[in-house]
């Protein structure tokens, strides 16, 4: 049997970023760059690599940064140009041709619930993607990739799911079910944020969903949940009454580059891969642990 494919991907991108204060007190987590590009184009370069051509972008005051990266830039071509270096934008141009950008405002910080629903009339009645661009996973083919290939086969709704320490299901939506494949279950239980005693499994959900277009009708019924906010996770719970959920073990490295330690776990991992700097950070991390 053939689903509809998944054509496109919502990114909620209106949070606080209050993880990361002062850095983010004007300007978006999503432009933190890991070593030289922000984190939301690592993100979109997951989505193209996954043949996702459609980005629908949830901001909110004071995100212009992300509007204005995935913009032509006059002044600096023409600059860039004249310099004989207009390949240091390549990448960028490059990922604006694979996929089409639109933005839509989330004007309350409701939730990531709230914040999905406000791309609905953009998505339509179709299969999409969420992507939260502050979990950066370096995987190959990309995690979305992986997942669309799960989609494919169940033609239902699938999250991207991590092993985490039983310590930590308080900062994670956790999942239980009965295996349904390599690396796949089949979603019995979902819960948002639980503290460890009440956790139905150590399996957290990662931030990355392809969800059939039925949850956002989901997300309309559902009454704020944890931290008072609309969310995604209660929306599943909801949508798991009537249609299958799976839960998918990715493989690859997951970062959590919303937080100080993962942010620095993730540059220094990309910068040890870079092609341009790694031999020479390398030595200077071999040189530093020498010393300590
Ligand atoms: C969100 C989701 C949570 C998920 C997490 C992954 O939480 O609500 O279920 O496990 O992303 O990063 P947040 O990190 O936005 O609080």
């Amino acid at each position: 049997m053939s689903y509809p494919s998944v054509r496109k991907a919502v990114f909620p991108a209106a949070g606080l970023g209050t993880r990361f204060l002062p850095a983010t007190k004007a300007t978006p987590k999503e432009m933190l760059p890991i070593v030289d590009a922000p984190l939301i184009q690592y993100a979109i370069e997951e989505v193209a690599a996954a043949g996702i051509e459609e980005v629908i972008i949830v901001t909110g005051r004071g995100k212009r940064a992300i509007e204005d990266h995935f913009d032509l830039s006059f002044e600096l071509d023409y600059f860039l140009e004249q310099h004989g270096k207009s390949h240091m934008l390549d990448s960028t141009y490059a990922l604006l041709d694979r996929v089409q950008i639109s933005y839509v405002r989330q004007r309350q910080p409701l939730g990531l619930g709230h914040a999905v629903a406000c791309g609905r009339r953009l998505v339509g009645d179709e299969p999409f993607a969420v992507v939260l661009a502050d979990d950066l996973i370096h995987a190959t083919p990309s995690c979305l990739a992986q997942m669309v290939q799960v989609y494919e086969q169940h033609g239902a709704s699938v999250v991207a799911a991590q092993r985490v320490e039983p310590a930590q299901t308080g900062r994670y939506g956790i999942v239980d079910g009965e295996p349904a494949g390599e690396r796949t279950v089949r979603v019995r239980a979902m819960v948002e944020k639980p503290d460890p005693a009440e956790a139905p499994s150590n399996l957290a959900i990662v931030g990355r969903y392809i969800l059939t277009p039925e949850l956002f009708d989901e997300i309309e019924r559902v009454n704020p949940g944890s931290g008072g906010e609309i969310q995604l996770t209660d929306a599943l719970v909801a949508l798991l009454a009537h249609q299958s959920i799976y839960a998918y073990e990715f493989t690859g490295t997951r970062y959590d580059a919303g937080d100080k330690l993962g942010f620095l776990q993730a540059t220094v991992e990309y910068a040890l891969r870079n092609e341009e700097l790694g031999d020479r950070f390398r030595a200077y991390l071999k040189g530093l642990a020498a010393g300590l």
